[in-house]
């Protein structure tokens, strides 16, 4: 494993209210997070992102820990609400101060910031205009864009605008399983529809800085029908749409996806695309972000509402729960390193405009082993790279791998359950401990120095 070409980037990732904590210091304002904790049984055992790991306060001890790590490329996010309070106007010093600081002291240690924008706090106060239903939320979103490549811009050339569209979009709107909770076809799709345009503006606008390089970050990974027949194979294109295509077509074909308006029937208002929406969402790009987990099996299902006129958008008539007999993580994710590569060479086949490409996720979460031993961790990520490796033998311009997570975090809805980091957090007394996986990962990026 020692092959990757020199200047392939080595990273890890966090999110802000995954790790910070601290959500009423310096003038923070409220997230749709911390409006979703409390909703009763939103979250499992009534976690919440109030203490988290402490990051906003014990981030130097964290910074020390990225270095002796030996990474030279960290991805985190930017809070919004930090920086906003109220997600428009009023903008908060001290928010953009801590990340100043944590991108001075990440530099000191040859660190390169990745920040992503907006990796899922909105600003309650823009929620209760609309959210990402609103096509105005887009607009505030440049405007906090700008604000922060304005204070950050001497010290970031990477720019991230959202993580994961997809699962603020359609989870977060359609689903209801996060905030802000909302189960809406059509809530859903316009929500969809304008993070793609807030991406597409913010970085027509914070484009023209030298050097300044500009993405987005998708999760990816192939839909795999469970069966040849026909009607499973059409429900694994359905899933493709819901999951990858609404998002890539757009982003990268110039398009929506020519079986949207059949799959989607429910939804028949599309007046929330604009002319000239297309043109501003395809804005080129200088690298993708793609998280990869899992391959995900469809088999056609009933819709729960047969009357494609009163249909709920998101009800696309399949069923994701039959797993083939391959291993799990805690998380009940099969572990299919194969599906990596697939995903990255149907990628760069489908878009023949497609970016370079960074691996901004893969990991897993593990049940906590005495010792803290994770050889289940490190034999997937291993697998990961291998497959990830196979993927550039095969042409695919992939510069740089981030495991998902740096720190054990709050894992959304599933609260702290589960555990994804190289490094075990107490949340009791908030120590820090390196797992067997960080130490393989710090040697994995020793040998890497050594061989380029
Ligand atoms: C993707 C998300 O970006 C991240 O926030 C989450 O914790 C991981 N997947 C694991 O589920």
């Amino acid at each position: 494993m020692t092959d990757f070409p020199s200047g392939f980037r080595w990273g890890v990732a966090t999110s802000s209210y995954q790790i910070e904590g601290g959500v009423a210091e310096d003038g923070r304002g409220r997230s749709i997070w911390d409006a979703f904790c409390e909703v009763p049984g939103a979250v499992a055992g009534g976690d919440t992102g109030a203490v988290a790991c402490d990051h906003y306060h014990r981030w130097p001890l964290d910074v020390a820990l990225l270095g002796d790590l030996g990474v030279d490329a960290y991805r985190f996010s930017v809070a919004w609400p930090r920086v906003q309070p109220t997600g428009a106007g009023l903008v908060e010093r001290r928010g953009l101060d801590f990340y100043r600081r944590l991108c001075e002291a990440l530099l000191e240690r040859g660190i390169e910031p990745f920040p992503t924008l907006y990796h899922w706090d909105l600003p309650q106060a823009l929620e209760e205009r609309g959210g990402w239903r609103s096509r105005d939320t887009a607009m505030r979103f440049v405007e906090y864009a700008t604000v922060v490549h304005d204070a950050l811009g001497d010290l970031v050339t990477k720019w991230t605008t959202f993580n994961e569209p997809y699962v603020s979009s359609i989870v977060g709107y359609g689903e209801g399983r996060h905030a802000p909770g909302a189960r809406e076809g059509h809530g859903a799709l316009a929500a969809a529809h304008h993070l793609l345009l807030a991406h597409g503006l913010a970085v027509r606008e914070m484009r023209g800085v030298e050097g300044h390089e500009f993405g987005i970050v998708l999760n990816q990974s192939p839909s795999v029908p469970v069966s040849a027949s026909e009607r499973d194979v059409a429900a694994a294109r359905r899933h493709d749409l819901l999951l990858r295509r609404q998002f890539t077509d757009p982003l990268f074909g110039g398009r929506y996806p020519e079986d949207y308006e059949e799959v989607f029937a429910g939804v028949t208002d599309l007046s929330f695309r604009h002319d000239g929406d297309l043109a501003a969402i395809g804005v080129p790009l200088d690298y993708v972000g793609i998280n990869y987990y899992y391959r995900q099996h469809v088999a056609d299902a009933p819709h729960r509402d047969p009357d494609p006129a009163t249909r709920t958008a998101i009800d696309i008539g399949i069923d994701t729960t039959r797993l083939p007999d391959v291993p799990r993580t805690a998380m009940n994710w099969p572990v299919e390193p194969a599906g990596l590569t697939e995903t990255l060479l149907g990628l760069r086949d489908r878009y023949p405009d497609l970016p370079p490409v960074y691996l901004t996720e893969n990991g897993c979460a593990y049940p906590d082993r005495p010792g803290f031993a994770d050889q289940e961790r490190i034999d997937y990520l291993r697998d990961h790279l291998a497959a990830a490796r196979e993927a550039m033998t095969a042409g695919v311009d992939l510069r740089g791998y981030f495991v998902w997570s740096f720190l054990d975090n709050f894992e959304w809805a599933h609260g702290y359950k589960h555990r994804f980091g190289l490094v075990h957090v107490d949340y009791e007394t908030q120590d820090r401990t390196p797992r067997a996986s960080y130490h393989w990962y710090r040697e994995v990026l020793a040998r890497q120095r050594r061989s380029t």
